[in-house]
């Protein structure tokens, strides 16, 4: 997995407050919650420092976690403020501590940064073009691969025409012409030329003229963001979430807004997610059988 970059490891609503959300992230055990004042989010290794019991079990005592086993409390930076077989007023021993992780909450994620603090903290990733205010429905789907493997799939245009043969690759277009891959920094955006094969040679990328006016693209946004460009109002948008060598969290959101009507928006909004959890699961049903389920580069 990459270090020191953000990562949107939950969205905003599974964190709630005077909850304790127990969670496997980027390989480790965490937990994450909320302060019922100022709704910030913090997260912290979900294994006290003293005997290695979950605090996800314990509960939030004024701002802090108790562990479930002696009741030490943890604040959010991970320090043990109270042990409470020593009394109120003994002084804490400083190695008393367990990981914390910088959190951010935007766009309805939750992020942390997973690497070393040092010096100023990159920008959250995410795709400027998407209003915060733009509605969406979301789900969560369980993959049983390395997220490596989940990303490699979003950017193939060679499985359209074999996995998702009755969808979106319907009409046998296996020639692949390009794919058109256009990097500008953290970001990559794909071009799908697919076509017949009518006996010619695919064309190279750089044969393809350059795409004239808006047209639906592949955006991925380094490290685990992707987005299906359909038109302006309508855009599938995946968080690949890393839990660990062999499990992913495919967090997906259909974001629709051009039909407002209540009633009819809510039923675009639903046929829209199902078709793209269709999609979904014909890539999960292949990408699953992967050996080894982490991409090489992963
Ligand atoms: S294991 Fe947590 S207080 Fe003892
Ligand atoms: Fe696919």
């Amino acid at each position: 997995m990459i270090r020191n970059q953000w990562y949107a490891v939950l969205e905003s609503k599974e964190v709630k407050r005077g909850v304790l959300t127990g969670a496997v992230r980027l390989g480790e055990k965490l937990v994450f919650w909320r302060d019922a004042v100022t709704e910030e989010v913090f997260c912290i290794a979900d294994k006290c420092a003293h005997r290695g019991a979950s605090l996800s079990r314990g509960k939030i005592l004024s701002g802090r976690v108790q562990c479930p086993f002696h009741g030490l409390e943890f604040d959010g930076a991970g320090r043990c403020r109270l042990i409470p077989a020593n009394g109120r007023n003994m002084e804490v021993p400083k190695q008393f501590l367990v990981n914390s992780y910088t959190v951010r909450e935007a766009h309805d994620f939750i992020w942390i940064f997973w690497g070393s603090r040092t010096g100023s903290l990159p920008q959250l990733p995410w795709f400027d073009d998407i209003d915060d205010t733009m509605p969406y429905i979301s789900m969560r789907d369980p993959w049983a691969v390395h997220y490596s493997r989940c990303i490699e799939n979003q950017l193939d245009v060679v499985h359209l025409p074999f996995v998702h043969y009755d969808t979106i690759g319907r009409g046998g277009q296996t020639l692949v012409n390009g794919p058109l891959v256009v990097e500008e920094g953290s970001d990559f955006f794909i071009y799908v030329y697919n076509a017949l094969d009518e006996g010619h040679k695919p064309l190279k990328p750089e044969e393809i003229p350059p795409p004239a006016g808006k047209r639906q693209y592949l955006h991925f946004r380094f490290p685990n963001l992707w987005q299906n460009y359909i038109i302006d109002r309508m855009r599938i948008v995946i968080s690949f979430v890393p839990v660990d060598e062999e499990n992913s969290l495919v967090y997906m959101r259909y974001y629709q807004s051009f039909i407002r009507v209540p009633l009819l928006k809510g039923l675009v909004n639903k046929l829209g997610m199902l078709f793209s959890i269709k999609i979904l699961h014909q890539d999960r049903r292949v990408v699953e059988t992967q050996l080894p389920r982490k991409h090489p580069t992963g």
